[in-house]
């Protein structure tokens, strides 16, 4: 049977080189997008190395005006049954400082994938999206149909897009939307060849604490731990990067089985929140190293606690998280103690 072909957009970055990993070893031929702005081209060699398989790749700026043409001839010779859209800027607090980029780059990535798709009649879109898109008043867990009303302009430009996406589904029959909202994904594959590999100083708590256990940084700054939860520290929930990257498959399988059209939408997280200090203390016995921790004031627009309520795709595409805090801990040691300069 003929492989299906799929564009993967963001395909060199942390969450997509797993999801390329994914997709070959189930057969799927992939074509990645990318400009590098926020990976290493090394990332496609270690995909090599674990698959066998070195993905093709179109190395452009999905967002830069007047790229439909060129990437339509670069895709041109096969029929694509999908595209998985991750490509864009990710980094909330940069987002503060520039809107306008952030905009541009997240919304004309898409507005561009979307007519390049249009011009191959490809008509399966499965899109990263995320739980920033949730409002701060919903309880937790929070299922799909939670408040939206994101806090900064990298959540509205998920929003956005799913709106976009939502109104171009709603103007061209046959064309379905998968909209994946993913709550915190940390780990890396268990090879230890690709993981998160973060410029300058990390977002996220997983990769801030990995720096630290491999002596980069020399303490992990908690926001606040006066909240009413189990030890006063945020709580959120934490998935598993090789979890989420089924999810997209099993997305992409729903699509490409489903006769159906329209949008749907998804969580993609455990159902299950951690503390900032059950996270630290977890990764400290997974690595064996120490992780000290610097207690400092609350951070603007912090919540409490914001959990997934993921039923929903366990019951429509048959997914549910397999791995848990202690393999998510082992495996993004893993990689960082294998990996301490990152790709380098
Ligand atoms: N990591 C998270 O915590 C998280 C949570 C929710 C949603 N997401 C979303 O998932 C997607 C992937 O996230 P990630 O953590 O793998 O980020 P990442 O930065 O590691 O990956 C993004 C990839 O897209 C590429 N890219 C960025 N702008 C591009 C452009 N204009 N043209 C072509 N390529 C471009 C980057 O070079 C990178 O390889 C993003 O859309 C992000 O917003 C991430």
């Amino acid at each position: 049977m003929k492989a299906k072909s799929v564009i993967l957009t963001g395909g060199a970055g942390y969450i997509g080189s797993h999801i390329a990993v994914l997709l070959i070893e189930a057969g799927y031929e992939i074509t990645i997008i990318d400009d590098f702005s926020n990976s290493s081209p090394l990332v496609l060699d270690r995909i090599e190395k674990i698959t066998g398989t070195k993905p093709r790749l179109i190395e452009q700026d999905l967002s830069a005006p007047d790229c439909v043409g060129s990437i339509c001839s670069a895709l041109a010779g096969r029929d694509y049954a999908g595209g998985i859209h991750l490509a864009g800027l990710k980094a909330v607090g940069e987002s503060v400082d520039q809107p306008g980029r952030y905009y541009r780059v997240n919304l004309g990535a898409t507005l561009n994938l979307l007519s390049v798709m249009e011009k191959l009649k490809c008509k399966t879109i499965v899109f990263s999206s995320s739980a920033t898109v949730y409002g701060e008043l919903n309880a937790s867990p929070v299922d799909e149909s939670g408040k939206t009303g994101p806090t900064n302009p990298y959540g509205f430009s998920k929003l956005f897009n799913e709106q976009i996406l939502s109104d171009y589904a709603a103007a061209n029959a046959g064309f379905q939307v998968i909209n994946l909202r993913y709550f915190n994904p940390v780990g890396a594959h268990p090879s230890g060849l690709i993981g998160e590999d973060p410029k300058g100083i990390p977002n996220n708590l997983f990769p801030y604490i990995a720096q630290v256990a491999v002596g980069r940084r020399a303490a992990l700054n908690v926001f606040g731990d006066d909240y009413e939860t189990i030890d006063g520290t945020g709580v959120r929930d934490y998935i598993h990067v090789m979890d989420l990257a089924e999810g997209h498959l099993a997305a992409l399988r729903f699509g490409l089985s489903g006769n159906w059209d329209g949008v749907e939408c998804f969580n993609l997280g455990c159902g299950r929140g951690y503390s900032v200090l059950e996270v630290v203390n977890a990764f400290a016995a997974a690595s064996g190293q120490k992780v000290p921790v610097k207690v400092v004031g609350r951070r603007a627009g912090d919540i409490a606690e914001i959990v997934a309520n993921a039923a929903r795709a366990e019951k429509l595409l048959g997914w549910k998280t397999q791995k848990d805090l202690n393999q998510m801990c082992a495996d993004h040691w893993h990689w960082q103690e294998k990996n301490p300069d990152g790709f380098g």
